[in-house]
């Protein structure tokens, strides 16, 4: 196994978030500054609260994750970003609703002195949004140069020495990979022409690499998935991920779904339905966003499942997903699911999950665990697709001739042993028992 030579991470590292007003994001910068204050505690955080075990089992050997991998301190993080609004962390933070007032109040200084910088921002690909607190420009290679200078700009004011850059800005409307997406030159020549299959999110990434700064995409837009992003992120030794934060249902059905399989029990259906009322539900509710979101929380089961093994269980599961906007119920979203399911001679069986869950509470400690691990991949020399990560993701990353893996448990195995290989450790292939047996 080759050693790898980690740089420490020394110096500032800048989180400049793309949508920086939302929910998510307000949620994720109040809920570390109130850690950093010793207020709250990191709960959903893999990098803050879960142990690693090293070496054999009898070792006993269980620290913490962020006790022997050299991750950035939540104290050297500085925050900044884009968004279509102009209004300080605090007023984002009491528009959302999802942190009360006295979670608020000890940190409101800091969530003051945040202000967003003009987003990049075109209503043809959110059509629920309007936006006033954004840039101009002549083409979207413009626009680019503008976000580049964002980037450099906010690294010499707060004397950052590493950035990452995350989307947690609206979901796009639905843009499949189209020609202009194949190659690096015919991509860039598109912006200069500002081709229409170029979003917004495009443009943020694009820059972001270009300035060799890490991009994770949190909602499930193209952004980064396609060949000339590849080829950009490699370009310049840069680590990208998305897509999709996997927060609510869709993580419980990637772990539902595979213990079906693992038990053989079959599929007839499988129907999930939403409701939410914040400002994201607002958004999915036209139907461009919501195909992209869709796409995305339809891809899981099937992938797991592999129909085309097993035909007489999965050949024919119907499933269908519903997101509806319902005001009342805010960020406190609603999942329900009915599981059609059969076993033994194919006897009927059902099962119904209702989850009601926070939206941005689930999706607030996957953003610092991401900020964190994606900095930490560059620091180690990673580029690409980071397929380790696809542990936080609906619809991880990977490439064309590769099937993604979904199942949440394999996704926690690689996260971890990509981690222990990271310090120099053995993988963990939970062996220990049976290689008894052999001797
Ligand atoms: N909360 C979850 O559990 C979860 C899970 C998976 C994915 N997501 C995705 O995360 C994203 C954020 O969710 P949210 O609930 O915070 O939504 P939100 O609507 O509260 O926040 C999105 C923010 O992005 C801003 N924005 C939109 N386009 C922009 C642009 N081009 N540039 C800069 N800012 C822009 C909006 O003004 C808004 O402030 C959504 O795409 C959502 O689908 C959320």
């Amino acid at each position: 196994m080759e050693k790898i030579n980690i740089q420490q991470p020394e110096g500032k590292l800048g989180v400049l978030v793309v949508g920086i007003s939302g929910a998510v994001s307000s949620t994720f910068i109040a809920g570390t500054f109130s850690v950093r204050k010793q207020l709250s505690r990191p709960i959903g955080s893999i990098t803050q609260m879960a142990t690693i075990r090293l070496g054999q089992r009898n070792e006993n050997r269980f620290p913490k994750i962020k006790d022997v991998v050299p991750l950035a301190s939540l104290d050297e993080l500085v925050f900044g970003g884009w968004d279509i609004h102009d209004e300080n962390l605090y007023e984002s933070s009491l528009y959302a609703e999802v942190l009360e007032k006295d979670h608020l109040a000890p940190i409101k200084e800091e969530l003051e002195q945040i202000r967003p910088m003009t987003a990049v921002f075109d209503q043809n690909y959110v059509k629920r949004l309007h936006g006033t607190h954004v840039k101009s420009g002549e083409s979207k290679w413009d626009m680019v140069k503008q976000v580049r200078q964002d980037i450099r700009d906010f690294k010499a004011k707060n004397g950052c020495d590493r950035v990452v850059v995350i989307w947690c800005g609206s979901t796009e409307v639905f843009l499949p990979a189209s020609d202009i997406h194949k190659d690096l030159a015919t991509f860039e020549k598109a912006m200069k022409e500002n081709h229409a299959d170029i979003a917004p999110s495009m443009i943020y990434a694009y820059a972001a690499i270009a300035e060799d700064v890490p991009y994770i995409n949190g909602a499930p837009n193209l952004t980064v998935d396609f060949p000339a992003m590849r080829q950009h992120a490699e370009n310049h030794n840069v680590p990208i991920c998305g897509k999709d934060f996997k927060t609510g249902q869709t993580m419980l059905k990637t772990v539902l779904a595979p213990m079906f399989k693992t038990r053989m029990l079959g599929l007839n259906g499988w129907f999930s339905t939403n409701i939410l009322g914040n400002r994201d539900g607002e958004v999915l509710d036209d139907p461009g966003s919501f195909k992209t979101k869709e796409e995305s929380k339809l891809s899981v089961i099937n992938t797991i499942l592999q129909p085309e093994l097993y035909p007489e269980l999965y050949k024919e599961v119907y499933h269908k997903v519903r997101i509806n906007y319902y005001p009342p119920r805010k960020d406190n979203k609603e999942g329900w699911d009915n599981i059609d399911l059969f076993g033994w001679m194919g006897y009927p069986m059902q099962m119904k999950v209702d989850f009601l869950c926070r939206d941005s509470i689930l999706a607030a400690p996957l953003c610092l665990d991401l900020v964190l691990l994606t900095d930490l991949a560059k620091r180690c020399g990673f580029s690409g697709i980071q397929h380790w990560l696809s542990f936080y993701f609906k619809s991880p990353m990977h490439e064309e001739n590769q099937m993604p893996e979904h199942d949440l448990f394999i996704q926690s195995v690689k996260l971890k042993n990509t981690l222990r290989m990271v310090i120099n450790e053995k993988p963990v292939d939970f062996l220990d028992e049976t290689i008894e047996l052999f001797r």
